[in-house]
């Protein structure tokens, strides 16, 4: 009989424990997610949406599963259902110009601290959608709200924003941008960024879908 109890003692007491403990396993990667994503949404908080977006909170816990967590909430700010204002209208243009990739050529030339790139299409709608795409992409990096942050090497183009230089000029049929950073870091993330456009018009959406990988530190 009073072995009984112990027995029923001891299984409620790990019962009590175990409660509380395992709420807070799933509260932590939930309340990373939402952080970033409160940054992203609020013009005011854009620090903390790029110092957020890599999801190195939940990352930095070491589990897949808190990661994966933690990328989810981040992803709620830059390209989740909240979005910013501006999320929606470039999220279009993407379409258009993936579904007219054919009908676009690019070239890239890599320069002294990141890239010069020449984009255009013999196709007047489909040259504006260039430039257009490139004039909210420009002010997505200097105003640093980021977008595609699911991708850990648009993340990481992001997080360092302030160090990047970005020029563009109306060609006949498009945009040639420079791109640049003093930070040799950054320049190769520039670079990798770029090789990564000219992916999207070789092999349209499938490579949307990929991550990309970021590149070593020099
Ligand atoms: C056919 C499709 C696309 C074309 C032609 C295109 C074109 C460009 C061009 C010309 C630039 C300026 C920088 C450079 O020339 O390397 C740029 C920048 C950018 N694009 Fe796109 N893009 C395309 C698709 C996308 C997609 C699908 C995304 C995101 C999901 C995206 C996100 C960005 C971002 C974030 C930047 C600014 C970051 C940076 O330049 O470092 N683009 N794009």
């Amino acid at each position: 009989m009073s072995h009984r109890m112990m027995v029923l003692l001891v299984v409620g007491a790990a019962l009590l424990l175990a409660g509380p403990l395992s709420g807070q396993e799933g509260m932590g990667p939930r309340g990373k997610g939402k952080g970033p994503g409160g940054g992203g949404q609020g013009g005011g908080g854009q620090g903390a949406a790029v110092q957020g977006g890599a999801g190195r909170a939940g990352m930095g816990q070491g589990g897949m599963r808190q990661g994966g967590m933690g990328q989810r909430g981040m992803g709620q700010g830059g390209m989740g259902r909240g979005g910013d204002a501006a999320m929606q209208a470039d999220r279009d243009l993407f379409h258009e110009l993936l579904t007219h990739r054919a009908e676009i050529r690019r070239t890239v030339k890599p320069i002294d601290g990141g890239v010069e790139t020449l984009t255009e299409s013999d196709n007047p709608a489909v040259a504006a959608a260039i430039r257009k795409h490139v004039g909210s992409m420009k002010k997505r990096v200097e105003g640093g709200s980021p977008i595609h942050l699911r991708d850990p090497l648009f993340a990481e183009v992001f997080r360092h924003a302030e160090k990047i230089q970005f020029a563009y000029e109306k060609t006949k049929q498009g945009v040639r941008v420079v791109e640049t950073s003093d930070d040799p870091y950054v320049a190769k993330l520039i670079q990798a960024h770029a090789e990564v456009v000219s992916l999207f018009l070789k092999n349209g959406f499938d490579e949307v879908h990929k991550n990309h990988a970021v590149p070593a530190k020099p």
